[in-house]
């Protein structure tokens, strides 16, 4: 069996990671792939978001399944043009991607379907946008592109002035190009914050373990959003009890608006949940698996994950067991000096043997941003490592993670010292 999976960054390494675990024991690829990702498929330099280009691929290799694991491709159509050239893939058709790509389409279903979530109203004008917030007063507001916008088209504005700024720079300085046409304009929630990542089938959902991210560039929730500077799972406020009222008030009723308006979700539905004094409310929703999640989620499933994606695409999940393991995992990831904003590439990584930390039982590395050159491994994004741990206990998962990832170097190189802290302040509160 040979599977193609899309995309170039952690989390697809952690998703070929899993796969390769595999009894079905398929042949892999990855495009566009990188630097590190190659000691563990056939990487082909497509980009991700060439559609055509990717289905030529697909034909041309005879993939008999793909996984396409990044949000663009799943918006821009990618699985229904692989299924029209006979390939059938893990993710949702773009119908079903509108679920994140559109952020007016996702917050009109929550509301059409009563799934919690926060108020909110949404413009095309930006005088209009303005006019209410300033009608409304009422401060933090948060402003939300509708497209995508690499996770930054999320504002959340102290004053007046700041929403001024904000509905100026989305709307009108279009920072984020026609994914500000349109805005949310909603209400700032509080509490904790936990991301459950989910199995679909268009009927039955499956959730993960669940896990927390940190997206903040420095210690203490400093600094500017990023991508994800480490993740812990399980999440430790993600309680059994908090777990089964989103079971029904969110998991299942999303699946079922999605099969209601006609767009059957399949592939991994991301729940990124904040647990408010009024109950758990859906902050987003996202068409794929987290980056960095499904670094320290995949490495607690038991069960085969090819065998889970493929029983998503043919509508068997009800009848497929997922199960993980108990234990925990983190992951904490070494990012370029100066990430999110500029940085440097193209730095010598030290301390890796064929792209792994020699002698670090249960360690992964997995690589976002690497490239191979002259045999040697380098920078190539801003993100370059994600070093995942797992352990019985989440100390222990954090010291094995922490050791590892000190143990890697490259010139400028930045990592949060704090990784789970909160969840273990959780822990020793429960
Ligand atoms: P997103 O890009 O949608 O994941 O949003 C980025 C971050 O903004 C989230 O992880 C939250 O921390 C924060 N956020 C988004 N919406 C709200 C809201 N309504 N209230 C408070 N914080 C929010
Ligand atoms: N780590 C957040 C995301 O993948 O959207």
């Amino acid at each position: 069996m040979k599977i193609l999976v899309v995309g170039g960054g952690g989390r697809e390494h952690a998703i070929l990671r899993a796969l390769k675990k595999s009894p079905l024991q398929p042949q892999l690829y990855c495009a566009p792939g990188n630097g590190g990702i190659g000691y563990d498929a056939v990487c082909k330099a497509i980009p991700a978001t060439d559609v055509a280009a990717m289905v030529a691929y697909a034909k041309e290799e005879g993939f008999d399944y793909a996984v396409v694991a990044q949000d663009d491709p799943l918006a821009l159509g990618m699985v229904d043009e692989l299924a029209k050239a006979g390939i059938p893939a893990f993710g949702p058709n773009a119908a079903a991607a509108r679920i994140e790509a559109s952020k007016v389409f996702s917050k009109d279903l929550m509301k059409k379907y009563g799934i919690p979530t926060a108020a909110y109203e949404t413009f095309d004008d930006a005088a209009a946008a303005m006019g209410y917030i300033r009608a409304r007063g009422q401060y933090p507001v948060v402003i939300k592109a509708d497209g995508l916008a690499l996770g930054k088209g999320v504002l959340i504005c102290q004053d007046e002035a700041e929403a001024e700024a904000g509905v100026k720079e989305i709307m009108l300085d279009k920072k984020f190009g026609a994914s500000g046409n349109r805005v949310v304009v909603e209400e700032f929630l509080t509490g904790p914050e936990v991301s459950v990542l989910s199995f679909c089938d268009g009927k039955t959902v499956v959730p993960m373990v669940s896990s927390m991210d940190h997206k903040r560039a420095l210690d203490g929730d400093e600094g500017l959003n990023t991508g994800g500077m480490g993740t812990v799972a399980p999440n430790p406020y993600y309680t059994p009890d908090v777990a089964a009222v989103c079971m029904e008030t969110i998991f299942k009723p999303t699946v079922a608006a999605m099969a209601a308006e006609g767009c059957p979700f399949k592939g991994c539905l991301y729940f990124g949940l904040m647990l408010t004094p009024n109950g758990p409310k859906v902050i987003e929703y996202n068409c794929r698996f987290g980056d960095p999640e499904a670094q320290v989620v995949l490495p607690l499933l038991e069960s085969d994950l090819l065998t889970v994606m493929q029983a998503t695409t043919n509508g068997t999940l009800d009848k497929t067991e997922v199960k993980f393991r108990a234990g925990a995992a983190a992951c904490v990831v070494l990012a370029s000096g100066g990430y999110p904003v500029a940085y440097e590439k193209g730095k010598e990584i030290a301390g890796l043997t064929e792209g792994q930390l020699p002698d670090a039982p249960d360690v992964t590395v997995y690589h976002a941003g690497t490239a191979c050159k002259d045999g040697r491994l380098v920078t190539a994004g801003g993100r370059v490592l994600g070093v995942t741990a797992t352990g019985d206990t989440l100390p222990q998962a954090l010291d094995k993670a922490y050791a590892a990832a000190r143990r890697i170097h490259f010139e400028g190189v930045h990592m949060r010292s704090d990784i789970g802290r909160r969840a273990l302040a959780a822990l020793s509160q429960n």
